[in-house]
């Protein structure tokens, strides 16, 4: 019925935690085909690529699982996702966080055909707020959904967002081979923060927006620091901290922890693979396998395209 293509992001940028997200130039591609799984036969979701021998075949992989949420009894039993994934799941790089738009942009399109409309012409406003209260935070599914760097915070009315469509900006994520859940990373984080903590991250968000905004790249390098996350995440994954310092010591502008991590991502333009082979090198010398990518920051966000029935 439809095919959405939905990007990587970052979320945090470092001091912006749970605010500020980076739409990036890797790819996850979702098909939903009503009527497509046997008759009788419940949901079928077909992976190729990341995540292919790990994630469900059935309700219980994370799009059907939004869908039949959202749905509830006006549900097809026997549609068919398939998903082509290119980001790598678990990574901190909001592999999930296009499962939740995949699965709510499809709620929208089968509620759409029903009433006999077009299942592409979804009106994206509407899908943020939905994927910003599901996933509890906004700074993965605002720039997946929208493209570009993207502020986002809850309001009571729904969600302020205000988007820098482009940033000049490249990146190297190193993703080890290591399992942190972001239920997990977010567990890690203390109630309360002290007044000097809040300030030094205050600062320092309104820093980097700016610096990405207008491509400040020695403000950039002094504004990425946190005292909201990293102390608390970094040190639960082996490496990371190693990781960090040679990305730095090799030519990085800048390095974080991607989201809730485990991707560490240093912003940089120059030295990429020599910034990764770092960071790689650094995790296996605390026995962790890692893999990077190096990746543009895109304005391209979620596109829908109308699949013939
Ligand atoms: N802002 C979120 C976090 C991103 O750091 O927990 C991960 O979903």
């Amino acid at each position: 019925m439809i095919r959405i293509r939905i990007p990587a992001t970052t979320a945090n940028l470092g001091p912006g935690f749970d605010c500020m997200g980076l739409a990036l130039d890797l790819w996850n591609t979702f098909e939903l085909h009503i009527h497509g799984a046997e008759i009788g036969g419940g949901p079928v979701v077909e992976t190729y690529g990341e995540g292919q021998d790990q994630l469900p075949k059935n309700q219980d992989h994370l799009v059907a699982t939004v869908m039949i949420e959202q749905l509830g009894k006006i549900c097809p039993h026997d549609f068919k996702i398939i998903c082509h994934n290119n980001i790598p799941c678990a990574s901190g790089l909001g592999s999930s966080s296009t499962a939740i738009l995949a699965g709510l942009i499809f709620s929208e399109a089968v509620k759409r055909h029903d009433q006999g409309l077009d299942p592409s012409e979804i009106n994206l406003e509407s899908i943020l707020e939905a994927a910003v209260a599901y996933e509890g935070h906004g700074d993965n599914v605002a720039p997946a959904l929208l493209g570009g760097f993207v502020i986002v915070v809850p309001d009571q009315k729904g969600v302020i967002t205000k988007r820098i469509p482009h940033v000049p900006m490249r990146a190297v994520v190193c993703v080890p081979q290591f399992n942190y859940l972001t239920k997990d990373a977010r567990a890690a984080l203390p109630a309360q923060y002290s007044k000097e903590d809040a300030i030094f991250n205050i600062g320092r968000a309104m820093l980097v927006s700016e610096a990405l905004r207008l491509g400040e790249d020695g403000l950039l390098a002094q504004a990425m620091n946190d005292r909201i996350h990293e102390p608390y995440r970094m040190s639960a994954i082996p490496g990371a901290i190693q990781a960090k310092e040679a990305a730095l010591s090799s030519g990085a502008l800048c390095v974080a922890l991607s989201g809730a991590g485990p991707g560490i991502i240093a912003f940089t333009k120059q030295k990429f693979d020599r910034i990764g082979r770092a960071m790689k090198d650094a995790f296996a010398r605390s026995q962790i396998e890692s893999r990077y990518w190096i990746l543009d920051a895109t304005s391209e966000g979620t596109k829908i395209t109308r699949l013939p029935l």
